[in-house]
């Protein structure tokens, strides 16, 4: 486990290195920006997936009971959640399941509620498939977000919202929803007839002092309201396999779900993704201890060297998810070039925040899950684009 070794993923079809001209407009950028990390995968899972190769026939293969085992050992060793193998659908992604879960319990025109910011996909998914989106826009008080809770009611109330799609931890924002704040959603969402669709696909990169709490595992009756969608591609840094699953604990629901599954074929998951998240899950942890380390580190990094040289600058601090949201509007340009700005001066390819919703507009987003050398790189390449609009 060296996370400090620099692995070359040019030419490797990499979207996060490979794709920098098309996104950014020159070639010549340090890419920090699409979720996914520059650190090896951890060996028990190349190992698995070398022995699928060894077994020499690439044939059709099913979730056996150790990968079901290996799911529910997890869930319970670190999120308190006891599932019945019954309970899991695997799903080829977390953007699968959402898609899924759209189709099978609303209906076009109906309408979908998400945070704002938010991870762009919440969006664009709902959209796609033609329901009404709305967004709640989250408050910053003392530098972190906060869910505008009268916001959130009013629309359940005037616009008939069936969907509430939460990510917990927040993308961009870092955020651990604390237990208070997911029993006020829940709570509303039941007294609104709201299914709420918890993506905890970050709920296992949580940094020391915090909790990551699931919100169906708060009460029983949260259990009939509520779809979990989790993978062990974002955490082990395998997101290349596609392999993810739901936890539904209510029959109906799962029933309405499976059926859209089986009609769609989105209910199965590749021989790779299968292996790599039993491996994963079963024979990783001590890998996922080391890895909480190094980007424990690496946020600590990032945190002191804007307190120290961009002082006036604005940043969350992230409890989970190794990406930091920071505030660049002191920049003065409109948000809509923000992303180009920075590839084109600081030769840094970020997320621009507009991309998140428009109460997003001002930040940007960098992806700390690189070794130190690129880290510091990256970091004199954001101060650069500071330094030179303040010249
Ligand atoms: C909140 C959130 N959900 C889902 C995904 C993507 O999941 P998948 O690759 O399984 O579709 C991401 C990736 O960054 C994410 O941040």
């Amino acid at each position: 486990m060296d996370f400090n070794e620099q692995i070359d993923r040019r030419q490797t079809d990499s979207i996060k290195w490979d794709t920098a001209e098309t996104v950014f407009d020159t070639k010549d950028i340090l890419p920090m920006w699409i979720a996914d990390m520059d650190f090896a995968s951890p060996q028990p899972i190349k190992e698995a997936l070398k022995k699928v190769i060894e077994e020499e026939i690439l044939g059709y293969s099913y979730p056996g009971d150790s990968l079901l085992n290996a799911i529910r050992n997890w869930q319970k060793d670190k999120h308190n959640m006891l599932i019945e193998k019954d309970h899991i659908l695997l799903s080829p992604g977390v953007l699968s399941s959402i898609a899924v879960t759209i189709a099978a319990l609303t209906e076009p025109g109906d309408s979908v509620l998400i945070h704002d910011p938010v991870y762009p996909p919440f969006y664009a998914m709902p959209e796609k498939n033609n329901r009404q989106i709305y967004r709640s826009p989250l408050i910053i008080s003392d530098g972190r977000y906060e869910m505008d809770f009268d916001n959130i009611e009013q629309q359940f109330k005037e616009k008939n919202i069936k969907l509430f799609i939460l990510s917990q931890p927040h993308n961009p924002g870092g955020r651990i929803w604390s237990k208070e704040e997911l029993v006020r959603l829940t709570d509303l969402c039941i007294h609104y007839g709201v299914t709420l669709i918890s993506d905890e696909i970050h709920s296992d990169l949580v940094y020391s002092g915090n909790t990551c709490i699931s919100p169906v595992t708060i009460d029983e009756t949260y259990k009939d309201w509520i779809v979990t969608l989790h993978s062990a591609t974002k955490t082990f840094n395998i997101a290349g396999v596609k392999a993810s699953f739901m936890i539904v604990f209510n029959k109906k629901l799962r029933d309405q779900i499976v059926k859209v599954q089986e009609e769609t074929e989105l209910g199965i998951v590749n021989t790779f993704g299968m292996r790599a998240t039993e491996a994963a899950f079963s024979d990783s942890r001590e890998w996922h201890e080391a890895l909480l380390l190094k980007l424990e580190a690496n946020r600590d990094i990032v945190t002191a060297y804007f307190d120290e040289n961009l002082p006036s600058i604005s940043y969350m601090k992230p409890e989970s998810t190794y990406l930091f949201w920071f505030n660049a509007s002191q920049l003065g340009v409109e948000h809509d070039v923000l992303r180009k700005t920075f590839a084109k001066i600081g030769k840094i390819g970020l997320n621009d925040g507009i991309s998140y919703g428009p109460s997003g507009g001002a930040y940007m987003r960098l992806n700390f899950a690189v070794p130190e050398s690129l880290l510091m790189e990256g970091l004199d390449r954001i101060k650069l684009v500071f330094d030179h609009f303040n010249k």
